[in-house]
């Protein structure tokens, strides 16, 4: 479990790194590019730390008007140790340095204690660094004996990770609960939060705690003193707040733009492509000057076992000419070499270079990763220098993202520095990438060191000319052979051979060359067939191993904690089957088969087996895999675990009864299942809520890509259970929309995304107005009329609305039992569902709003009081321990008592609330 939070924590991080470094809203300049006061004096380093404006210490050196910006350096810590950097809060302390022109992520770590008295039961961390800071993604590792964590949001309260502690065992002490952290003395929750709102960390003691804690005195201090520390690493994220009154546009540099978040609250800046430095300063962006074309070093090692590493390439500092052309030889006896990739995650992308080549602009990498395709090295803190080739793995390189001509204006920096060189562009398929260097025609060598273009004595190759050879610099010219000889092709010489041997040596020469070529072109036909076979089974093998390895991450395998996902093993999914026997089956989608089994346990399950080990198989189940490790929800499917054992793929869920939404609504003969009014606004407004649930809730917004009423199942109560994750995708919560290959099922298919490829959260909302559609008119997606047309229910329904009214369109079962306002306000919310552009239309949580009031309202006469009673063991997950946080009037109940308010109706209320308490895991 905590592996796979913190796997799954590492690729958002990652996820948001990338999408930082992409592209965003390019803000039109704000305002006046004044000039900034001198920043001359300003310290910009501490301890081995360094950083730049917007960051300063001391008066003038850091962005007013708040201070935000301020950092503070610590020397008091003793003389033997490093001063430390702090942000203004004085608590958060910076642990990497602060590059302000590459990110607007800061790593740092935090950490607080409290010390525990008996009769206090509640305490309370506040982490807030600042209104232009949010904490973006961090794990709070808690060490105490029997309280729980809350982690919230400050202000609006909005929880976002909780832990629990307990200490079975009194004499444990502080060392050895870190060790593992997983419960006993010490546990883990999640943390973030957005622009300014800072944490609230809250602890409440257990019931049994507290007895405890009475009997008895003079334990290990992990009895007295609650402490948090941030866990690996943290990071923060600072922008610029458009609204500060009296501030000036932040991004100074020429060449330099603000890119806005996608509410206009906040921006940042960058240097423009092409330029490099720090925005926020006076001509703070310059063009490329990470070259270096002097050596720094001497006696660098030139060899990585049988790989060269000629120059501006490099195995040291000081031994490139710039951090892109810097790599590392892990393992010289076999020649590992490999790039400081960005990533710097090894479990996330290792290259392996293979070989460099000068003079060609080229060097070979290959990826260890599945989506090799796609890659392409990116050194941090240098521009992209390198053009993935599609699927070669052959990339090409420039030295710097310059022009040749900008290039050569500055003589120092220019990497041609042989004589007898030129400079080449470097082009990708989409832009300009730099230019590189290479020996002139005639030439040969090292066109980065100086003097290393020699020329070639073109007269050494055989044949050159059809006569005597004469070598030039950069060339050479030929001449006839002497009078009284003749030049005879099977030699290449000139020899006095008489003319008969002439043409029986040329017409010998033709037949044994065509021989020849012939031969090598079989040969070479051969070889390419043979080699493409390999690499093919190679390439699959790999594929699979680290399908395996990503899934064990994301999996945990512990099998103490029932609620985990857990890794079955085939014998007993088999014996749970039957063997997979046929009349097991109970569903065939689009990516597999379906078939129900009975575990050990007598647990029954849904057991879904893939159907071919297609690479975009495999990347959706393990899609499906970290969605739904990620969820858990009362209307979402529960999935038990999967089996990595077989060639394809098993996933095991929970089993749910009563078949799809669909099924029902579409049966051909009359199985005695009827859905009434009642149960479809039911499934409606739960759908509704786990689609909102899994926009929102989650720290990753989760869009489902593929809701339809197929995938909407229904158990022995008709409580709806959302599934198939496949085609989800999860999303960093800041970003509005993805690009991405359009996925779905016809009929349900949001138009806008199919047009532009831009998923976003109303991609769902579209698809879940055509299954209000279905509810309301029990017609297929796409459906046969009357009339023989074939249509889309989608198109048809808002047509039939503007003609008609609506009586004389929704099925005569809905027309029975509902109401007209009901009717007509599902309607309505189906009509704006619909809605052409997305950004018009409602948010899911809209929709699940307005759906619980349309059930409330025909519920009207049964509602309940809610009291606060009634939801602490919900809240807690323990068993009867009080909360006291609970009955204040801020903290967690406030935010119960919204979702409550919007969800007063007389079923199930108590599920209901779970569902809205339910966090992220
Ligand atoms: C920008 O600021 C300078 C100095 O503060 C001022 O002279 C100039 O008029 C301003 N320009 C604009 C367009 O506001
Ligand atoms: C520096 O750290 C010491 C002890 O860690 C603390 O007492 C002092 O207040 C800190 N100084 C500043 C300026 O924060
Ligand atoms: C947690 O770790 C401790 C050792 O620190 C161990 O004694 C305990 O059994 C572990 N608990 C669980 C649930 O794994
Ligand atoms: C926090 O706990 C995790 C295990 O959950 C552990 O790997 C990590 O080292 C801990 N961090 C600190 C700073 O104690
Ligand atoms: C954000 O501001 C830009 C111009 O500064 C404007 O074009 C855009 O519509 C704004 N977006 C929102 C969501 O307010
Ligand atoms: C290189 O600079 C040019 C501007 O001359 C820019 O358009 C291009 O995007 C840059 N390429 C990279 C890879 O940064
Ligand atoms: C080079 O690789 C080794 C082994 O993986 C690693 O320990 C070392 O830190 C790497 N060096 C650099 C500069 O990244």
């Amino acid at each position: 479990m905590k592996t796979r939070l913190l796997c799954l924590l590492a690729l958002l991080l990652l996820w948001t790194a990338m999408v930082r470094a992409s592209a965003g809203v390019q803000g039109s300049q704000a305002g006046n590019r004044s000039a900034l006061p001198s920043l001359a004096g300003c310290q910009k380093n501490c301890g081995n730390l360094s950083f730049d404006y917007p960051f300063g210490i001391g008066a003038g050196c850091f962005r007013l008007p708040q201070r935000d910006f301020e950092l503070i350096c610590n020397n008091t810590h003793g003389a033997s140790q490093q001063p430390r950097l702090f942000l203004h809060d004085g608590i958060t302390e910076v642990v990497n340095d602060i590059r302000p022109g590459d990110t607007s992520g800061i790593d740092v770590s935090f950490s607080q204690s409290v010390s525990v008295r008996p009769e206090v039961d509640a305490y309370n961390i506040s982490w807030n660094p600042g209104r232009s800071l949010s904490i973006d993604g961090v794990l709070l590792n808690f060490t105490g004996c029997d309280f729980n964590m809350y982690v919230l949001q400050h202000d609006i309260n909005k929880m976002v990770g909780q832990c629990s502690s307990t200490c079975p065992d009194e004499d444990i002490t502080d060392t050895m609960a870190r060790q593992d952290c997983n419960g006993t003395g010490c546990c883990t929750a999640v943390g973030y939060s957005e622009f300014g709102v800072g944490l609230d960390i809250k602890f409440v003691r257990h019931k049994i705690g507290k007895r405890k804690f009475q009997a008895q005195s003079n334990r290990s201090s992990i009895w007295d003193t609650i402490n948090v520390v941030t866990s690996h690493q943290a990071y923060i994220s600072w922008a610029i707040a458009v609204d500060e009154p009296g501030t000036d546009y932040a991004c100074l540099s020429n060449h330099s733009s603000g890119r806005f978040d996608s509410s206009n609250v906040t921006y940042v800046c960058y240097c423009d492509r092409g330029y490099r430095g720090n925005p926020y300063i006076t001509n703070g962006c310059s063009r490329d000057k990470g070259y270096h074309p002097i050596q720094r070093k001497t006696n660098c090692s030139r060899w990585c076992g049988e790989i060269s590493v000629p120059f501006p390439f490099g195995l040291e500092d000081g031994c490139s000419a710039r951090m892109s052309f810097q790599l590392n030889c892990t393992n010289s006896s076999l020649s590992t070499l490999q790039f400081l990739d960005g990533f710097d995650d090894t479990e996330y992308s290792s290259n392996y270079v293979q070989y460099i080549n000068i003079s060609g602009g080229l060097v070979n990498v290959k990826y260890n990763i599945y989506e090799a395709e796609s890659l392409s090295v990116h050194v941090f803190q240098d521009p992209g220098l390198y053009v993935a080739s599609g699927g070669v793995v052959l990339q090409q390189w420039a030295v710097a993202n310059l022009t040749c001509h900008e290039a050569q204006q500055n003589k120092s920096g220019y990497a041609c520095v042989s004589m007898n060189s030129i400079c080449l562009s470097v082009n990708s398929e989409q832009e300009y990438i730099g230019y590189r260097c290479k020996c002139s025609a005639g030439f040969d060598g090292n066109p980065y060191i100086a003097d290393d273009c020699n020329d070639v004595d073109e007269c050494k190759t055989p044949g050159t000319c059809y006569g005597i050879c004469h070598n030039t610099e950069g060339g050479h010219y030929c001449t006839e052979c002497p009078s009284d000889t003749v030049y005879d092709t099977t030699i290449k010489m000139c020899t006095s051979a008489k003319k008969q041997n002439l043409v029986l040596g040329i017409a010998i020469g033709i037949s044994v060359g065509f021989g020849i070529l012939l031969l090598i072109s079989i040969i070479i036909l051969f070889v390419r067939r043979c080699k493409k076979g390999i690499k093919k089974k190679l390439r699959r093998k790999h594929f699979r191993q680290n399908q395996g390895l990503l899934l064990e991450q994301l999996v945990s395998s512990d099998e103490n904690a029932s609620d985990n996902t857990k890794i079955f093993s085939l014998s007993e999914l088999e014996k749970a089957t039957n063997n997979f026997d046929p009349t097991r089956i109970v569903g065939r989608g689009g990516h597999g088969m379906v078939y129900k089994g009975i575990l050990s346990d007598q647990r029954v399950v849904a057991i879904k087996k893939y159907k071919v080990i297609e690479q975009v198989e495999i990347s959706q189940f393990i899609n499906e895999v970290a969605v739904l490790s990620q969820v858990n929800h009362r209307n979402i499917v529960k999935l038990f675990g999967c089996c990595l054992e077989t060639e394809v793929p098993l996933l095991v869920y929970d089993f749910i009864p009563n078949g799809s939404l669909f099924g029902i609504l579409h049966a051909t003969t009359t199985s005695g299942l009827v859905l009434s009014w009642d149960n479809c606004l039911k499934i409606a407004a739960e759908a509704a809520g786990a689609l909102y649930y899994l926009h929102s809730a989650a720290s990753v917004s989760i869009f489902h890509r593929d809701v339809k009423s197929t995938n909407i199942l229904l158990d022995g109560n008709y409580t709806a259970k959302v599934s198939d994750f496949g085609a989800s995708r999860l999303v960093p919560i800041d970003q509005t929309h993805v690009i991405t290959n359009i996925q779905g099922t016809f009929g349900y298919l949001d138009p806008e995304y199919y047009h532009t490829g831009m998923l976003n959260e109303k991609s769902d909302v579209y698809s879940f107005g055509v299954v209000l559609v279905e509810l309301l008119l029990r017609k297929k997606p796409i459906f046969t009329s009357d009339s023989g047309l074939t249509q889309n229910l989608s198109n048809y329904f808002l047509w039939e609305m503007r003609e008609k009214p609506l009586a004389e369109i929704v099925a005569t079962q809905v027309l029975e039992e509902a109401t007209n306002e009901e009717i007509n306000d599902v309607a309505n919310l189906a009509q704006t569902c619909l809605q052409l552009r997305g950004e018009e239309g409602p948010t899911m949580k809209e929709v699940e709003m307005k759906l619980q009031y349309v059930r409330s309202k025909r519920l009207r006469s049964c509602q309940v009081v809610v009291r606060n009673e009634d939801m602490q063991p919900l809240l807690s997950g323990q068993s009867q321990d009080t909360l006291p946080m609970l009955t204040t009037p801020s903290g967690i109940a406030d935010s119960v008592n919204i979702a409550s308010q919007r969800n007063q109706n007389c079923y199930s209320l108590e599920q209901e609330l779970m569902a809205s308490a339910t966090l992220p895991r």
